[in-house]
């Protein structure tokens, strides 16, 4: 069955590349793109398919198809406190709160529980791909795995790994984790489900041994699969990791071969020049989580300097450091963290102004580039942005219908631009009126398509 979207389409094609296109067209087969552009006719006769044979979904003036919104960096089982405990900083938070959240996940039920809610309103947020760090708990991991693929998510999912500095309730040995890991993998393999992933997760350098980071490392070349963890989130975590490891906070990492193209890691808010150099030679990726970041005292991440340094860069909630499952929420903080940035570098307004080394020539980052790190950006940092991120032939059409008059019908005609502007500073997931992962209609039965 062929199905052609038409009307407003957006999408990036990279950092600085925004398109619009007015009166656009998406055409998707067996969940495939295999026609994008603004001259649906031309299409239609150069391809020379029969307009009777496929169903068209004309977009009203309002709306408009956005690529699906990608979550680098998310804890499902700590949904279970979204909202909960964010005001002390990140060791503090872990000991008191997470920990003991996470620890109760040797109950399956209560597992089965949120993370059937976690995929749901991440889904219903938008978030069409995303990067999970589940528990130590390998079962209730796999319940995890299932319930992103019975609701059609797109997900990687690891299971965490901690053997050490972690309190006594909720700590593995090493051959507990490594064997876990393993099992794991396989596990997953088995389920067979194209959206499905593993991801090496050892939680962070500081609950893992040396040998155990070792041993994970292994294991993600052997079997060629995804890596995610933390790194460099807050100074006092910094301090004690480069105690223990005698190295930084990326060359910990580094000697177990943990940095690979295929890796990502969240944070990365205090990295030093060196500590960049490394993770772009090794082609390693930085999943932003403003909303941690912020809640947790963390501090503020410079994504421009990142990107500048050709690290590819994607958001994460960070749920429940973060305290919104919503990617596009996501995106309002990168932006309000850069403008904070902004007054740092730029304009004093703290007299003296607490930035060591103000950067005159800071960027703040535009919607449209926050809108990038949000899909395509997180794609890539991913890499799976040889499947999704955007609208591009021979992708899996992975989008979300958006309707900006849902609520209220905007009080004058607005340019295709605005209507992203829009969406991105007033919306929320009401305005997500359908969410599609290859091809598959996930929210909105209205719009059910191959
Ligand atoms: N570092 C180690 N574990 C965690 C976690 O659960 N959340 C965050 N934000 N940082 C971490
Ligand atoms: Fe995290």
């Amino acid at each position: 069955m062929l199905t052609v979207y038409r009307g407003t389409i957006v999408h990036t094609k990279s950092f600085n590349e925004f398109e619009s296109l007015k009166q656009g067209f998406v055409a998707v087969e067996n969940g495939k793109i295999i026609g994008v552009g603004d001259d649906y006719e031309d299409w239609l006769s150069t391809t020379k398919i029969d307009r009777t044979t496929l169903s068209e979904v004309l977009l009203t003036e309002f709306q408009f198809l956005s690529p699906g919104f990608c979550d680098g960096h998310i804890h499902a089982p700590q949904y279970a406190q979204i909202g909960l405990g964010l005001s002390v900083p990140l060791l503090d938070w872990l000991n008191k709160y997470t920990f003991p959240t996470e620890a109760k996940y040797v109950d399956q039920e209560f597992a089965l529980g949120i993370y059937k809610s976690v995929v749901e309103a991440t889904l219903r947020c938008g978030t069409t791909l995303a990067s999970y760090f589940a528990t130590n708990n390998l079962e209730s991991t796999l319940i995890l795995a299932r319930e992103a693929a019975r609701q059609g998510q797109r997900a990687l999912i690891g299971k965490v790994c901690s053997n050490c500095n972690s309190p006594d309730f909720y700590v593995e040995t090493t051959d507990e984790s490594v064997k876990g890991t393993q099992s794991f993998v396989k596990a997953i393999r088995e389920l067979n489900n194209p959206l499905v992933l593993p991801t090496i997760t050892p939680r962070f350098a500081l609950s893992c041994s040396k040998e155990l980071l070792r041993e994970l490392g292994n294991i993600a070349k052997s079997n060629d699969v995804h890596v995610q963890s933390h790194i460099s989130e807050n100074l006092q975590e910094i301090k004690v990791v480069k105690d223990i490891f005698k190295t930084s906070y990326a060359g910990a990492y580094d000697e177990a071969g943990l940095l690979t193209k295929k890796t990502v890691m969240a944070h990365g808010v205090h990295l030093e020049d060196d500590e960049i150099a490394l993770l772009r030679e090794r082609g390693t990726s930085i999943i932003h989580c403003p909303a941690s970041n912020t809640n947790l005292n963390s501090g503020l991440c410079d994504v421009q300097r990142l990107i500048n340094a050709g690290i590819s860069v994607g958001l994460g909630t960070d749920v429940s450091g973060g305290n919104s499952v919503s990617i596009l929420h996501a995106l309002n903080r990168a932006l309000d963290v850069s403008k904070h940035l902004d007054f740092f570098n730029k304009q004093d307004i703290f007299g003296t102004g607490p930035a060591k080394t103000p950067n005159r020539d800071y960027q703040q980052l535009s919607y449209k580039q926050a809108f990038y790190l949000a899909t395509l950006g997180g794609a890539k940092a991913l890499s799976l942005d040889h499947i999704t991120g955007n609208f591009a032939v021979g992708k899996e059409f992975d989008a979300l219908l958006v309707d900006v008059s849902i609520l209220e019908k905007p009080h004058r005609t607005l340019t295709v631009d605005e209507l992203v502007e829009k969406f991105i500073f007033t919306g929320d997931d009401r305005n997500i009126t359908a969410v599609f992962v290859a091809g598959k209609c996930v929210k909105g039965s209205k719009w059910e398509t191959n």
